[in-house]
């Protein structure tokens, strides 16, 4: 078309040209006027037509836009409407929610699932802290579920030291109930508090995890932003906990200046230990262990691990029964009828989580506690003055059934 138009100008301008020439040759020549007359008549002419020529492209364009520019506003307007039908319905479902029945509690539900899992140092609940930042070395990776949570939605966390986490303390053996039956299922009102030696609190004076909704909130360090994975620090949380949120931990807002607590949680010492020592050979059968264990770890080395058992065995990490009554064990294992009485079932798992610690009765009367971490089983003596002695150290059987699964 442009071509075409050039070719157009060139033609019109080279007739002006031999008109005009042709013009001033007749006029001097001075003889045929009314020629000459005739010649200008006709660039006239073709320069009418070729500017309407011209211009019916260009009223073209504009009616093609003029066109877009209606089926632009009808197609906003129909989104307008369906943008309000949406919400209309939104609304409705919403009023819906808060209407239903009190005692319908199941239709009350809400559209919440994890956006992620922890992948955690602590293979069981046994021996993870009780509150976050207790262990610096405790490291987990929240890896998030791509098809729900894309990576770039983790931009700019990196640049917080801390971020909290909130997520479904899913191990909860009463989980199941609670879901099945949320109105049946009575929670404790009251639970045990391993700072008041088995004293009780109201369960909201409490971080215990048996509450009438499963929900934990913890706060750990950002050590990095890795794709979808998020690498944390300072974790109390046990392996494959469900994730449902994370926020940046922002001091300004996040921590009070001045803020009153009761005077039973001041009582910090209460639950460090005295000292851990190792026995002589941990340092050598860990070495061989960790051959194996160390290959899918989050530490970079034997060394690196001992550290994170001291941190973790430098707080008493047994179960308030378990500190009261050393020998519980023995007598629950002897005398069923003692079992009932002195554990006390419903209110140990009612506890602070995770406490629970695996424990063995010697011969001696000694006890022998384990601690699984990282796939490794580390047994351990604390005398009555909390001196903890870390016996041993073996594979945990979760690690044993990978490696004859992969054989
Ligand atoms: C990830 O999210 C999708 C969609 O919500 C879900 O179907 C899937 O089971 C999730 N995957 C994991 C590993 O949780
Ligand atoms: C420690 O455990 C290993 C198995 O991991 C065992 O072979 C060894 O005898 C144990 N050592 C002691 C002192 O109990």
């Amino acid at each position: 078309m442009a071509e075409f138009k050039a070719t157009v100008a060139f033609v019109v301008a080279a007739l002006s040209a031999s008109a005009v020439f042709s013009g001033i040759s007749i006029r001097t020549l001075s003889q045929n006027s009314i020629f000459s007359l005739f010649i200008v008549i006709v660039i006239i002419l073709v320069m009418v037509v070729v500017h309407l020529w011209n211009r019916k492209p260009r009223d073209l364009d504009s009616k093609k836009v003029k066109e877009l520019e209606e089926s632009l506003k009808s197609s906003l307007e129909k989104c307008a409407a369906e943008r309000q039908g949406r919400i209309r319905a939104q609304q409705a479902l919403r009023n819906a929610l808060v209407q239903a029945r009190p005692d319908n509690l199941e239709l009350t539900s809400y559209p919440m699932a994890p956006i992620g899992t922890i992948q955690s140092c602590f293979s069981t609940r046994n021996g993870t802290p009780r509150q976050p930042l207790l262990v610096p070395l405790a490291r987990a990776c929240l890896v998030f579920n791509l098809s729900r949570v894309p990576p770039a939605s983790l931009e700019g966390l990196e640049e917080y030291s801390h971020c909290w986490i909130i997520y479904v303390f899913h191990l909860n053996t009463d989980l199941e109930k609670l879901w099945k039956h949320p109105t049946k299922s009575k929670f404790k009102a009251k639970v045990r508090v391993p700072r008041l030696k088995g004293g009780r609190m109201g369960v909201f004076a409490t971080r215990s995890p048996h509450r009438p909704c499963p929900i934990g909130l913890t706060v750990a360090k950002v050590e990095a932003v890795k794709g979808h994975m998020l690498q944390l620090s300072g974790v109390d949380l046990v392996d494959g906990t469900p994730v449902l949120d994370v926020k940046p931990y922002v001091p300004y807002c996040d921590s009070i200046q001045g803020a009153n607590i009761p005077e039973w949680l001041t009582v910090d010492n209460l639950l460090v230990v005295a000292s851990v020592s190792f026995s002589e050979g941990f340092t050598s059968t860990l070495a061989d262990c960790w051959e194996i264990a160390g290959k899918k770890s989050l530490y970079s080395s034997a060394d690196e691990f001992q550290n994170l058992i001291r941190q973790v065995l430098s707080w008493d990490i047994r179960s308030v029964s378990q500190r009261n009554q050393p020998h519980g064990f023995l007598m629950k294992t002897e005398n069923s009828k003692a079992l009932e009485k002195t554990s006390d079932s419903e209110d140990d798992r009612n506890e602070e989580a995770c406490s629970h610690v695996t424990e063995e009765a010697l011969s001696s009367g000694e006890i022998i506690y384990h601690l699984v971490v990282e796939g490794l089983d580390v047994s351990y003596k604390i005398n009555c003055n909390g001196n903890v002695m870390v016996e041993n150290v073996s594979l945990s059987s979760a690690i044993l059934k990978e490696q004859s699964k992969a054989l």
